[in-house]
């Protein structure tokens, strides 16, 4: 049976977990193949080969199922699925050199299989890793070549907007990758659900891990500072039976909470209420898991308030948390104080990329 090889984005710090779903969710389509965190060491990347798979239609006739279009419904995790078509090893990386050598990659790839000539294309181009050359670079080297090698079959079109087909080119140290972006250019992780958007909002993918990470048993779970609400939608959205409950300070976020709920289906889910997590124990006599993205005092509020929120915040958790804690933050100083003042044992600990920054995630009890 062919293979077919899938290069799947998730932020970094996650890739395990996102393995885990992709494997479970293979698992459950009936399908077969095998899936590698981190390919080549390459961060915030899965690999997936998954064996083709075909079923009868309601007519009886044999059709291929569609592995894509099934990963980018289904991913809670994922970012992007890429349909690899090649990769090579770059021999130089000097500009001039490297950028030829992809160029003529390209041209003896069978690009024509891929993109009809009545299809329009457009070519993103990504790079990690110290280069002479930009993404920009890479992308139009591609752009080019796909260009030339599709015009012995007519005119090509570029739409650089709205493409029918997105080539993905990606240079990570000397690796070019080419592949077609199955995704599209809104990357999973942006909702349709998110009709407010709160300026410090959590990713859905990593609210996601964070979930899954806190080892739910049905108990009561609870944002104490939820701002738009992404832990406790997705939560709902998961099909979560047990009590969900958020805290927000301001008016206009809680509001926006609401929205957001109101457009995922799962208003009703969800016990939304304006307080003050620094006096918790007013609202909540008892909470089985807490799980949230505290702020940072980057984005909004003042960095210098951070420390003693978060310890006024801690001591009243300690009084009402009954089994684990998930907790997001860039502040690592002041959160761990936080912990070790108020009784808290830190039970696992890893760094998340997050928009732009690594930060730190923690488990305690
Ligand atoms: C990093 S944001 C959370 C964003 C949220 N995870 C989302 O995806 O929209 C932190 C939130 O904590 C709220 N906040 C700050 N201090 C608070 C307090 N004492 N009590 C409750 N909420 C507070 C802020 O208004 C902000 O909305």
């Amino acid at each position: 049976m062919k293979k077919m090889k899938f290069v799947l984005t998730t932020p970094q710090g996650i890739e395990d977990l996102a393995k885990r779903e992709v494997e479970m969710l293979i698992k459950s389509a009936g399908l077969k193949g095998k899936v590698e965190e981190k390919p080549s060491g390459v961060e915030g990347r899965i690999l997936a080969e998954i064996e083709e798979s075909y079923y009868l239609d309601e007519k009886g006739k044999k059709r291929e199922f569609e592995i894509a279009s099934f990963l980018n419904e289904n991913s809670r995790l994922l970012h992007r699925v890429i349909f690899q078509l090649s990769s090579t090893k770059l021999s130089n990386l000097e500009k001039e050199k490297a950028l030829q050598e992809i160029y003529d990659f390209v041209s003896n790839s069978l690009i024509e299989n891929y993109v009809k000539i009545s299809e329009s294309f457009a070519v993103r181009g990504f790079r990690k890793g110290e280069h002479e050359f930009t993404s920009i670079d890479v992308a139009k080297t591609v752009g080019s070549a796909i260009y030339d090698k599709l015009s012995k079959f007519g005119t090509p079109k570029v739409n650089l907007d709205h493409p029918s087909v997105i080539f993905r080119a990606e240079v990570i140290n000397d690796v070019f990758f080419l592949g077609i972006d199955t995704t599209g250019d809104s990357s999973l992780h942006k909702r349709p659900w998110r009709v407010y958007d709160h300026p410090a909002h959590l990713k859905a993918s990593i609210a996601n891990a964070m979930i899954e990470l806190a080892e739910l048993d049905e108990g009561s779970v609870l944002d104490p500072m939820c701002g738009s609400g992404t832990i406790l939608i997705e939560l709902a959205l998961r099909g979560y039976e047990g009590k969900i409950i958020g805290i927000e300070k301001y008016k206009k976020h809680l509001k926006g909470a609401m929205m957001n709920a109101l457009a995922a289906g799962v208003l009703d889910k969800i016990d939304l209420i304006q307080g003050d997590a620094t006096r918790l124990s007013h609202y909540l006599d008892s909470v089985d898991f807490v799980i949230s993205n505290l702020p940072y005092g980057l984005k909004i509020g003042k960095k210098k308030l951070i420390p003693e929120l978060y310890m006024k915040f801690f001591a009243e958790l300690s009084k009402i948390l009954g089994k684990r804690g998930v907790f997001l933050t860039t502040e690592k100083k002041a959160i761990e104080k936080a912990f070790e003042e108020n009784g808290f044992k830190i039970i696992h600990h890893r760094l998340v990329g997050h928009g732009g920054l690594m930060v730190h995630l923690y488990i305690i009890k």
